[in-house]
């Protein structure tokens, strides 16, 4: 299932994450098993120190580097506009391409204020076409709107920690009104107890599904893209075959009130780790 972003770029609105993947061998697994069951969209960051792993499993693979939607992210220590384009070439080397599909601003770190220049160096990476579009990571309202007023490319998506304890209603909105796609990270709350969730467990008997398929679902039908990490082979497979049952408008908002806006990872307005 492919979406049109503000650019016009397909993207597959499902993928694998690659986050506390080992780099080498389970990295490779992942990625392949991910490629053979028919995933085309890859997620992984500097910081994941797995990007050599990717690139190993993307040409191992067979499937064809233009078919793939290959993602990464500049990490917080590398902001700043010189910076960045390094990094940037430190990602392509080690992910053995001349390209990136997507190119995302891990963090806004609000305290080094850098956010802004690192993201006009993504626009000169964009306006260079070394990668086909740029998009950014845990950024709440007002940070995307002061790239709205200093910068002249839109992000493409703004990926963030999003789950039904975690609905991001008023930013799913947001960005709903700007053409930006919300991208959910963390979807299965990662793998917490949301999957033990009666409700849910009870919509997923009823449409023979697991609890985790039908949070995917949920997600889709939100029109998230979304990106669970897997490292085993069955659960890779069991993700990605969501796409033969649909929830009911009913079963949609029983979902969405499990919303608590409750988070497992960081606030991205108090996260400065380097
Ligand atoms: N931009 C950011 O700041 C940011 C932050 C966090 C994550 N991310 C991205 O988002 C991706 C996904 O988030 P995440 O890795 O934090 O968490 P997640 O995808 O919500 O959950 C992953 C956990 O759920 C388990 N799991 C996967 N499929 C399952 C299934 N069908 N049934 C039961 N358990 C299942 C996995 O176990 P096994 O692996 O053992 O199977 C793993 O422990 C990351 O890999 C990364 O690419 C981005």
């Amino acid at each position: 299932m492919q979406i049109t972003l503000n650019n016009g770029l397909s993207m597959p609105q499902l993928g694998l994450g690659v986050w506390r993947v080992e780099e080498g061998q389970q990295v490779k697994d992942a990625v392949k098993t991910a490629l053979e069951t028919g995933y085309r969209l890859i997620d992984t960051a500097a910081i994941y120190q797995n990007e050599a792993g990717v690139g190993e499993a993307i040409k191992e693979s067979g499937v064809k580097r233009e078919d793939i939607f290959l993602t990464t992210k500049v990490w917080n220590s590398e902001q700043g506009y010189d910076a960045t384009l390094k990094a940037f070439d430190e990602s392509l080397h080690k992910l053995g391409t001349d390209y990136l599909d997507l190119y995302l601003i891990h963090w806004p770190v609000p305290s080094r204020d850098l956010y802004v220049d690192t993201y006009k160096a993504l626009e000169k990476l964009y306006a260079d076409g070394r990668v086909r579009s740029i998009g950014v990571s845990n950024f709440h309202i007002p940070h995307l709107e002061r790239l709205a007023q200093e910068c002249s490319v839109k992000p493409v998506v703004n990926q963030v920690e999003c789950h039904p304890r975690l609905a991001q209603n008023e930013l799913r909105e947001y960005c709903q009104r700007h053409d930006i796609y919300l991208e959910a990270w963390s979807p299965l709350m990662q793998g917490g107890d949301i999957l033990q969730n009666e409700e849910i467990a009870a919509i997923a008997a009823a449409h023979g599904k697991t609890s985790a398929q039908v949070v995917i679902r949920w997600h889709l039908q939100h029109g998230h893209v979304v990106i669970p990490k897997s490292i085993t082979p069955s659960r890779i497979r069991e993700n990605f075959n969501v796409f033969d049952f649909e929830l009911s408008s009913t079963e949609l908002s029983s979902i969405d009130a499990l919303n608590e806006d409750k988070r497992v990872g960081p606030n991205p307005d108090e996260f400065a780790v380097t």
